[in-house]
């Protein structure tokens, strides 16, 4: 018999309890928050979908792994098997060890960067911007045309648009492009795919013009999923494959392990010249630590190797995008505006279209990631105005142009009966849509507004 339920591929040994809270207790934990999910306590959180970052449940095997965590300063053996597994996966000869992502970002964009640099990317994570900005050059993101519609279903959204790459080198000159940088899957752009037939045209075009080409690869047996089932020519390949040869076509890649390596913290750099990689290790020496173990405790680095081949298994990644899927596409069949298709790590919703009635100045994603939590317990993260909003030189905001909250999905943590809670809150959420308000900013800081920013509804 095939069954038509996709189970969850593991069961539960250890189980951490949920703090459950009504909607009265719920509404002060909010209000003595400012309206602001980030300055919630997580126990006073039922489902927490904030970020799918750090956030998975590891495996047995992984926690067996703590125990055999090699502590040494030097020569670890836990580093010598991380080390062994991500050059079988990536096939590049220098790996740097970081303590997660954007410190492997810090490096590599503080040496390839600097003033005149330009980095063009489908999208950069905030994150990779940042780093690149800091060291003084310019970060420009070019995906396809097709990323901006969020109701257009596209199987790869996640793609470059190669012929605004090949226009911006000639405007830009290649000797000042630092590098060229595929996000996989494309968080910013909604979490969706990258697909190897783009990779290939941004690797030729890279090599035509002597360009280094990185893959922040965060996500990277994700996008492989996709691969896989949406590229004919991959359907007998495995998820490892088709990772492996993502990463042939590029010069090196940065990891944010705390997504597809299963672990709590951890990432890494990987680089296949040795004069990049021997400037990167100088740096690497200074701010995170010994090249055999970067900013990480052995213990970090036995779990992060087992956690990255697990990621590539067939059950596992089929339950993770599938589990995804069932939450994105029954939110649709409810009529929440999600972003479609749904991508691969989180569901997005788009809160201009769902609040219609609230204006972008009175936050309408800001309003939706309160009531989620209010109704819910759930909270979410807004991406819109709060996020990346700007003011012009009278003080009146200029907004982002998607007004979207993001339900990232932690891994391996949620069964299916705490989607369903979910799509129960909106379905409930959804009747009483027009009676909700918007939100006015009272305090914010200078910079990254909306980790501390208080609100006040209106
Ligand atoms: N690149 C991408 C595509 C990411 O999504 C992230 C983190 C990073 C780099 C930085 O990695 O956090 O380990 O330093 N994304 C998290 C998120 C924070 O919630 O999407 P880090």
């Amino acid at each position: 018999m095939k069954h038509k339920t996709i189970i969850e591929p593991f069961r539960i040994k250890s189980v951490e309890p949920l703090s459950l809270s009504t909607e009265s207790e719920r509404k002060e934990y909010l209000k003595k928050a400012h309206y602001n999910l980030f300055l919630l306590r997580s126990e006073e959180v039922i489902i927490d979908f904030l970020t799918d970052s750090g956030t998975s449940a590891m495996s047995a095997d992984q926690w067996a792994g703590i125990m055999l965590g090699d502590e040494s300063y030097a020569g670890s053996r836990s580093w010598l098997k991380m080390e062994r597994t991500i050059k079988d996966l990536t096939g590049f000869d220098h790996i740097l060890p970081t303590h997660q992502g954007r410190a492997a970002e810090r490096i590599i964009y503080g040496y390839l960067g600097g003033k005149g640099k330009t980095f063009i990317s489908n999208t950069h994570f905030d994150t990779t911007r940042a780093n690149i900005e800091f060291s003084g050059a310019d970060a420009i993101d070019i995906p396809i045309p097709e990323s901006a519609d969020t109701s257009l279903i596209h199987p790869f959204k996640g793609n470059m648009d190669v012929n605004r790459l090949e226009k911006l080198i000639a405007e830009t000159g290649a000797e000042n492009i630092g590098a060229v940088i595929l996000t996989v899957t494309n968080n910013s752009g909604g979490g969706q795919p990258v697909s190897m037939r783009n990779t290939k045209a941004v690797s030729a075009i890279c090599k035509k013009y002597g360009i280094l080409m990185l893959l922040d690869c965060c996500r990277i047996a994700e996008n492989s999923y996709f691969v896989k089932h949406r590229e004919p020519e991959y359907a007998n390949k495995s998820y490892k494959e088709i990772a492996q040869e993502m990463f042939r076509l590029c010069d090196g890649a940065a990891m944010s392990s705390k997504k597809d390596a299963l672990v709590n913290m951890g990432g890494f750099l990987a680089l296949r010249d040795k004069k990049i990689a021997e400037a990167c290790t100088s740096l690497l020496i200074i701010t995170e630590g010994f090249v055999t173990y970067g900013g990480l405790s052995g213990r970090d680095m036995e779990a992060l190797a087992i956690g990255l081949e697990e990621v590539f298994d067939d059950h596992y990644l089929e339950y993770r995008i599938k589990s995804t899927t069932y939450l994105g596409e029954h939110l649709h069949k409810l009529g929440v505006p999600v972003l479609m298709p749904i991508g691969g790590h989180a569901v997005y919703v788009d809160a201009k279209k769902f609040y219609d009635h609230i204006p972008v100045d009175e936050y309408p994603a800001q309003a939706l990631a309160c009531d989620l939590y209010i109704l819910g317990g759930i909270r979410t993260v807004e991406i819109g105005s709060v996020m990346f909003g700007k003011y012009d030189e009278n003080g009146k905001l200029i907004p982002a142009p998607q007004e979207l909250v993001r339900l990232a999905i932690p891994r391996r943590v949620y069964t299916q009966s705490h989607l369903e809670f979910v799509i129960e809150t909106f379905e409930e959420l959804i009747k009483h849509r027009h009676d909700t308000k918007g939100y006015k900013i009272v305090e914010e800081p200078q910079f990254l507004r909306h980790f501390t920013a208080k609100f006040e509804g209106i």
